[in-house]
């Protein structure tokens, strides 16, 4: 599906006198449900995990977790047309499964109703791991999962790209849309975990000694704007996602690594409410990249296969 520009849907454009409202589609919002109790700390209005010293960006909270879950099926969506939407690595009856940064372990929980029988690590599991990690810890986390992994078992690993574009020139070079993958590139790297994962993802995992890699590099649409009706649904999982996580995605970047200083809470808020208002604008065809990579750790004796070429 990689490289493909992905057609709108002309049914979906309003008629002139219905500029600026939304589609019907995009009119139901998660909505967000009151935090219960967990432990961390709470700012700006939102609850963190105290997971180590320095923080990680995505808060542990009610309102994340529902965004969490969006991601969960947009992901099964964008692999819908695999026999197994889980994952892609070729393991048909895994004992041993591992999930790195579960979330509320949607993921999981799918995969052990789908192997009842599994307990760990013929399969480990990484998705939107983005942020969470410097170079080097990423490194090493790979080196840990290499090691942890039966000879032949696989790492599966998934993506999104924060760049926001499109294939016609539907967004205008000056729209907000445009300032976000570019924005938060530089919040992750001025906090030292780098956002852009989908550019170094394949070759960490190619270091860490994995052979037999694959990949799937896709554009995740963002909206109900695609005419084919699988990427409509995507789309509209999607744009969902962005509606629901962008604040607790940005909060924390950019009231401590904004440019080009830390913003105000209020800033961010504006921000927010701008980028919905773009995202919503149903003549905008906006798309994200989203990159999948799987690999095998390999038997003892094997001489390292050649893997697919990137693209
Ligand atoms: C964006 S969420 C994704 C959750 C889940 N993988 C999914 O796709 O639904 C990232 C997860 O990584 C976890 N995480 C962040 N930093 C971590 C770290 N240093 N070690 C382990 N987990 C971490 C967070 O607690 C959170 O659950």
């Amino acid at each position: 599906m990689s490289d493909f520009t992905i057609a709108p849907d002309p049914d979906l454009y309003l008629p002139a006198s219905a500029r600026g409202q939304e589609p019907e589609d995009w009119k139901s919002e998660t909505t967000s449900i009151a935090s219960s109790l967990y432990k961390g700390f709470i700012e700006n209005g939102r609850r963190y995990q105290t997971l180590r010293s320095s923080g990680y960006f995505s808060p542990s909270d009610e309102r994340q977790f529902e965004t969490y879950e969006v991601g969960h099926i947009l992901c099964l969506l964008m692999n819908i047309d695999q026999p197994n939407p889980l994952f892609n690595s070729p393991v048909t009856a895994p004992k041993h499964v591992l999930d790195i940064g579960t979330g509320q372990g949607s993921w999981a929980v799918d995969v052990a109703d789908m192997f009842p029988d599994a307990v760990k690590f013929d399969l480990i599991h990484l998705r939107h791991g983005i942020g969470a990690f410097s170079p080097e810890e990423w490194d090493n986390l790979l080196k840990q999962c290499y090691d942890n992994l039966e000879p032949g078992g696989w790492f599966e690993q998934i993506e999104m790209n924060l760049v926001v574009d499109c294939d016609d020139d539907s967004i205008p070079p000056d729209s907000i849309l445009r300032t976000w993958g570019p924005r938060f590139s530089a919040a992750g790297e001025k906090s030292g975990r780098p956002l852009d994962i989908t550019k170094t993802m394949r070759a960490t995992i190619e270091k860490a000694g994995f052979v037999d890699v694959h990949e799937k590099y896709d554009k995740w649409p963002i909206g109900a704007w695609p005419r084919d009706k699988s990427l409509k649904e995507a789309g509209l999982v999607n744009v969902q996602h962005w509606l629901a996580g962008m604040e607790g995605y940005s909060m924390y970047l950019l009231t401590k690594f904004g440019d080009p200083v830390p913003w105000t809470k209020e800033e961010v808020l504006v921000y927010i409410a701008e980028m919905r208002k773009a995202l919503k604008n149903p003549h905008y065809h906006p798309y994200q990249r989203g990159k999948r990579v799987w690999a095998r750790k390999p038997f003892p004796d094997e001489v390292a296969i050649k893997s697919e070429p990137h693209d």
